[in-house]
């Protein structure tokens, strides 16, 4: 049995779940030798575009760079220490922008709600389609700024992985602990307050 089979990764729900929701899981094991060919991420980004937003805004950009380029070093060197030892792996690197105020200057407030939900549906496309999303909060916003020159109202607010699964095996052994740890979740009567 290897580590992975010791460790179903597919949500044991309490309530049945379409399928690609309990199964889409956030792994660190990238294959190394994985490469996204020119239109490959094309439904992946669809499915974010068709995400909904406050008064449809869509105030999501995203910048994506495919392992390789000098982008996607770019974004690596901005990584915390501890994304650094597994994101470098996946296929595509990608920041992911709030735009918080629209063009006349008024706030957007919702801008990072948005695109937390577009990512969302990016990332259970992506699951859908046979890749692999990883959502990091740990980078250097600053350097992620001043690195593409962006202007103050379009806040980088994660940075994801996205890829082909690869061999848990491969990682340092901390991380593959982690890799193999039981799925958990609060309890759906923690996070309901009320159901009336
Ligand atoms: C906004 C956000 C920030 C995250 N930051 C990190 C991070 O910096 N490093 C990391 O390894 N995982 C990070 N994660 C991944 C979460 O730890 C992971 O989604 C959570 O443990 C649930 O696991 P699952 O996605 O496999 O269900 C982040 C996820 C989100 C949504």
């Amino acid at each position: 049995m290897t580590l992975l089979e010791s460790a179903p990764r597919t949500a044991q729900t309490s309530a049945p779940v379409l399928d690609v929701l309990a199964e889409r899981w956030s792994p660190r094991a990238f294959d190394p030798d994985a490469v996204l060919e020119a239109g490959a991420l094309a439904g992946v980004f669809e499915a974010a575009r068709w995400a909904p937003s406050a008064s449809n805004t869509q105030p999501w950009r995203f910048i994506i760079a495919r392992r390789g380029t000098e982008t996607f070093e770019t974004i690596a060197a901005t990584l915390m220490g501890f994304n650094q030892m597994w994101a470098g792996s996946a296929a595509a690197l990608v920041v992911n922008i709030a735009v918080t105020a629209d063009a006349e200057g008024n706030p957007m407030p919702w801008a990072q709600y948005d695109l937390g939900q577009a990512v969302a549906h990016l990332s259970v496309q992506a699951h859908a389609e046979g890749l692999h999303v990883h959502q990091m909060g740990g980078f250097d916003r600053a350097a992620i700024s001043a690195a593409f020159d962006l202007a103050e109202t379009f806040v980088p607010t994660s940075v994801m992985t996205i890829g082909k699964l690869g061999d848990a095996a491969a990682l340092p052994e901390a991380l593959r602990e982690r890799e193999v740890a039981p799925r958990v979740r609060l309890a759906l009567d923690e996070i309901v307050l009320l159901n009336n």
